[in-house]
């Protein structure tokens, strides 16, 4: 990973942030880095492993002499800008919707489907930050109990919706500390000591396209079109990680100790189930952790073939930054990413 030049286009951004404090903790020689914003960002310095570097405004000419680019922004810029990425010889790693259920693009979460890397054609799609927890909690237990259905309600912090959205939290919790009654409704409306039953717009079919997404990315990460899934997600006034209760049918009864073995055997999850003693997943607790982690693992009593989980992870990690990189990781150790040029682009 050392010797490749990552473009990061959007990092300025949540995500983009997140992107850069993992890669320079994960590797301390690090990459070439080539930091891209909007117009508005272009000057901008950011320190990244003690370099100081300035951000660019992106354009199509940015990508020459990139291996790798990570582009973290909105759909448009997806569209815009990964082409031309292509065109240039490097492989996109995209963390938008944009591309996501094209059937020439991957969409991959590693320990799931990382073989999938295999046949991309130089766009690899990351699933949205609350289908990734969900496919990693399901994957080691379809593959010994098929999944027949699946129901889960998210409840999704307010990072997911970007910075702004951060920002409007903090600016509104203080302003009702302040018993300020004239509270803000910017981004996503009131958010502080609320909770918000849309993410994204709605559907003809009444739910939302987040649910949607949640719905169609699991099918095809999982290779399973056929595992029925409703979701409803919800947005919450917590900074930082993604819940979820998710219920779970299986083809036949799926024992509770067997699914916490299959759970705790699964790379990138974590157990964390003691209710009687206080312990289970929370999204305070959660934050800044790579883990997806899952806790009240009980029997469904409401179906003999289910189960119910409560999955946490962090979303601007395993929902978008690390699993780029571990993406990233992947296409290096089966010899599919390369470092092409040797002069430095950084900066
Ligand atoms: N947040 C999550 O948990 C999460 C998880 C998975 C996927 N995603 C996806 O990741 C993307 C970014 O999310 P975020 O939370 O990081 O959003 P954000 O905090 O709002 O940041 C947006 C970034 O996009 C950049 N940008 C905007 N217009 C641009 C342009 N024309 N050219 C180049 N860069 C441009 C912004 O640069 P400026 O600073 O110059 O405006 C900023 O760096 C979205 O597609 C989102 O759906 C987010």
């Amino acid at each position: 990973m050392q010797d490749l030049t990552i473009a990061v286009v959007g990092a300025t951004g949540a995500v983009g942030a997140e992107f850069l404090r993992i890669v320079e903790t994960r590797y301390p020689d690090l990459p070439k880095l080539k930091l891209l914003a909007s117009s508005r960002s272009a000057g901008k310095h950011i320190s990244v492993g003690g370099k100081d570097l300035v951000v660019k405004e992106a354009t199509e000419r940015s990508f020459d002499g990139v291996d790798l680019a990570f582009i973290s922004a909105s759909s448009a810029v997806s569209h815009q800008f990964a082409p031309a990425a292509v065109a240039a010889g490097a492989v996109v790693i995209d963390d938008g919707s944009a591309f996501r259920m094209e059937e020439t693009v991957p969409l991959v979460v590693p320990e799931v489907n990382g073989a999938d890397v295999e046949w991309h054609q130089g766009i690899i799609s990351i699933p949205n930050c609350s289908t990734t927890p969900l496919v990693m909690a399901a994957h080691p237990l379809h593959q010994v109990n098929a999944i027949k259905r699946i129901v889960a309600d998210t409840y999704q912090s307010v990072s997911g919706a970007g910075g702004g959205a951060m920002a409007d939290l903090r600016e509104q919790s203080e302003r009702l500390l302040n018993a300020d009654s004239n509270t803000s409704k910017s981004g996503e409306g009131q958010i502080a000591y609320n909770v918000v039953p849309q993410i994204d717009r709605f559907l003809d079919n009444g739910y939302t396209f987040e649910e949607q997404k949640m719905r169609q990315e699991s099918q095809k990460i999982l290779h399973a079109p056929e595992i029925q899934i409703s979701a409803t997600c919800v947005r919450v006034p917590v900074y930082v990680s993604h819940s979820a209760s998710v219920h779970i049918e299986f083809t036949r009864p799926m024992p509770v100790d067997e699914a916490r073995d299959l759970l705790r055997a699964m790379p990138g999850i974590t157990v964390l189930d003691s209710p009687e003693g206080g312990e289970y997943p929370m999204p305070w607790d959660v934050a800044g952790e790579d883990d997806v982690f899952v806790g009240r693992i009980r029997q469904d009593i409401s179906h003999p073939n289910g189960l119910v989980l409560w999955i946490v992870s962090d979303n601007l990690r395993k929902g978008a930054a690390l699993n780029s990189l571990q993406i990233a990781e992947e296409l290096v150790s089966r010899g599919r990413l390369k470092p092409k040029h040797t002069s430095g682009v950084t900066g």
